[in-house]
Formats: C-alpha cells, structure tokens, sequence
C-alpha cells in the first residue's frame, strides 16, 4: 500500500459536479437521473467541464479524431510509456452520475493526489475519456477506444448515424471535438479503470472491491421488420403479416434460448427498443425496429446463440409473411484481463483491510478495448439498491466510490515506477 490516500469528499463534489451537467428530473419517480447522451450539446458541455479539470490540475491535454481526451502528466523518465487510467462521460439518456465518470473522475483525483503530495512517478501517467462508450446514440458501443486501438476505422465510426440521419463526423464538429491529433494510441504500459459494478453481486455479497477478470461477450443487432399494415378489427388473422408480432416472436425466443441451457447458464438477452410503425391502437405495425442485446461470458456459447437466432429470424418471416432485415452494430469478444495486474489489485485491497473477489464483468467497458494492445485490468465497486446502473437510481457511498480509486492508486503507483 502507498502511503497516500484519496480525499473522498473531494472525489464525491468532483461526481456530484459533472452530474449535475445534463440532469433531469425522471418523471415517474421525481429522482435526479443523468442524460449525456454522446456528442449532445451536454456531453459537449461535460467534456469542456472535466478538460478545464484536467488543465487545473496541470496536465496536457489532447483531443483524437474521435474526439478522445487525453490528458498527460510528465514523470521522471518521459521516454517512457504512461500508464493510463480513463473511462467515459458520455451516458444512456437515463443514467446515474457514477457510470464512466468514477473512473475519470476517480483518476484525477489520483493526480489531485499526487500534485498535493509533490510526488513524481517514474513514467508519465495519462488519464483519458473515450468517445460514445454507451452506444445509445450512434449504435456502437466503445467506439472512441475501439478506434483508438484499430478495431473500428476512423471513418466507419465517423459516417455512423443516429436516428435523425445525423453523422458522428458532424456532431463531434458540432460540439468542437472533432480533434486533430492520430486516432490511433500508442499502446500504454499499462491501463487501469474504476468503474461501478452495475449488478447486485459485490453488494449482495458485502464486499468492498470486485477485481475483474474480463467482460463478457457482447452481440448487438438491429432489426427492421415490414409486414403489412391493416386494420386491427377486420383483417383475418390468417391474411395479416404483422411486424409486431414477429419481433414479439424473437423476444420469446431469445428468452427460451436463455433458459434452455443449451448456451450455457449465464447467456443474457434483451429487446430492449421495440418501435412499431405507426404504433396505434388499431392498426396492424406494418413495420417495426427493434434491437437484440446477447451477452455470453464464453465466445462459443455466443457464437452457436448467433447462429441460432439468426436462422429463427428467417424462420420466423417465413412463418409471419414479414421480410426481417438484420444487421450487426456491435460485436465484442470476450475480453481477459491481465492476471498479474488482478493480482496487484486484489493484494492492495487485502492490505487497505477490503473485502474483495474476483468478478467477471457484465458490461461492455473501454478496458476491454485496451485489453487487446496493453495489460489493461478493472477495479469494480459495489452500487447500492442491487447495483442498479442505466438508471437515475445509480448509487454508491463515498466510502465505496473512494476504496476502489484508492485501490487504482496503488497499483497505478506500482505500474508507473517499473523500468519496463
Ligand atoms: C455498456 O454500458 C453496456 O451496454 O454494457
Ligand atoms: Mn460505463
Ligand atoms: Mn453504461
């Protein structure tokens, strides 16, 4: 253990800051949710709020292409690679203020630390936060840091719309983060990230910091379904070709899959927009868009999934009459993190007295980007009320959000004073 420590209140007011950028009151509970959806004038306005942190605290900053921000701490030896720690601002349009943000947010606070403590570590050390991590907006998860590390290229992410038809290219313009510097990041010696659990299992199990071993495979899909519209009362059964209906088909579908045990027992599926056309009453949904989200924490399972869903789509048009167009917006391996990092996080918690397990991740995070061209590993914290995330009701303590950034800090110490 360093012998430094976080100041937690200060982490606490830097989320509670940012959080209020984009807040608004849910209207069916009354509580205060979070909506920076990505390359909105908000995540605009977040992202000046948390690089004018960054500059305060005497760090360069740099925007990508993809309107990545990387802000650069110098150490002793700069020829050296930096260990990074970042996350994302952006979120759903129905989040918390601990998503994405505890881990920049979590990060600074280390370099507040450090600045306090005039300690300079060996190699640099960059804190950053990826474009467009949630996917809500552009259909494509992780997108800043999958174009930082090559998966996606520049242009594919730039000609990515929303459902207004508008670019990535011209809303990141828009918001003047459109930046000039290389897309492409040289692979850090290390990358770390802090981040809220999102489920019920480090609360349920009253532990203190989870140590992730890697994300679970993700599968996204989207749907346009188009049947005939008609009218509800006199159309035979027989004679319709109902759009709805054949989405309502592969929802059930999904979750029999789930349940059959045939892709193991942890394979998750959720239809999570269903937008009929013309979505009335009394009118046949001529058509339909939907979006399918598998999650598998083993590729082959997921894989023979895919490919049983997909022979259901046909399957099912045939049967409905419907012609049912598919494509993929996001697709992710399983990722595995680096075991002597989970091992450094695990020891730093045995030491600062935290209860702590190994958890795999049920989320899609930057990390699992980073995993593929660096050692990249996770420090997970508990949430409150099951761990509810994607959703204004998103809670840690202080004394959580803290254990975990304090965790980050130690290894992050260890890993930036290594010659190689
Ligand atoms: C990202 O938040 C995800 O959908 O897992
Ligand atoms: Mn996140
Ligand atoms: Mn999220």
């Amino acid at each position: 253990m360093s012998e430094l420590s976080i100041n937690p209140a200060r982490l606490t007011a830097s989320l509670q800051e940012l959080g209020r950028i984009g807040s608004y009151v849910d209207g069916n509970t009354g509580l205060h949710g979070v909506n920076r959806l990505a390359l909105t004038a908000a995540d605009g306005e977040g992202r000046r709020h948390v690089a004018a942190k960054m500059k305060a605290l005497g760090l360069t900053v740099t925007t990508d292409r993809i309107g990545n921000v990387y802000a650069r701490r110098p150490g002793t030896d700069n020829a050296l690679r930096p260990v990074m720690m970042g996350s994302h601002i952006d979120s759903v349009p129905t989040a918390g203020m601990f998503d994405g943000c505890l881990g920049v947010l979590g990060a600074l606070e280390i370099i507040h630390t450090l600045n306090d403590a005039n300690t300079t570590t060996r190699r640099p050390v960059v804190v950053g936060f990826f474009t467009d991590e949630e996917g809500s907006r552009f259909g494509t998860d992780m997108l800043g840091s999958a174009v930082a590390t090559g998966r996606i290229p520049l242009e594919t992410a730039y000609a990515l719309q929303d459902r207004a038809g508008l670019t990535v290219r011209g809303e990141l313009e828009k918001i003047g983060f459109l930046g000039n510097t290389d897309e492409k990041l040289p692979p850090p010696h290390a990358y770390l990230e802090c981040h809220v659990e999102q489920g019920p299992v480090l609360r349920s199990r009253n532990m203190d910091v989870g140590v992730v071993t890697g994300v679970q495979a993700i599968s996204w899909h989207e749907l346009t379904i188009t049947g005939k519209s008609a009218h509800a009362g006199t159309t035979p059964m027989e004679l319709r070709a109902d759009a709805g209906l054949a989405a309502a088909r592969v929802n059930l579908k999904m979750r029999e899959m789930t349940a059959s045990g045939r892709y193991g027992t942890q394979m998750r599926a959720t239809m999570g927009a269903m937008v009929p056309v013309p979505g009335l009453v009394n009118i046949i949904p001529g058509r339909m868009t939907a979006t399918v989200d598998l999650r598998n924490p083993d590729d082959a399972f997921m894989r023979a999934a895919e490919a049983d869903l997909k022979a259901f789509y046909e399957l099912v048009a045939r049967e409905e009459g419907v012609k049912l167009d598919w494509r993929q917006t996001a697709r992710t391996d399983c990722a595995h993190f680096d075991g002597g990092i989970q091992e450094r996080i695990a020891s730093s918690a045995g030491r600062r007295k935290l209860v702590n397990m190994p958890i795999v991740s049920g989320a899609g995070h930057d990390a699992q980007e980073m995993a593929r061209v660096t050692r990249a590993a996770m420090v997970f914290v508990p949430g409150e009320y099951d761990g509810i995330s994607h959703n204004p009701r998103e809670f840690s303590t202080t004394e959580q959000c803290a254990n975990g950034v304090n965790v980050m800090l130690d290894v992050l110490l260890g890993l930036a004073d290594e010659r190689d």
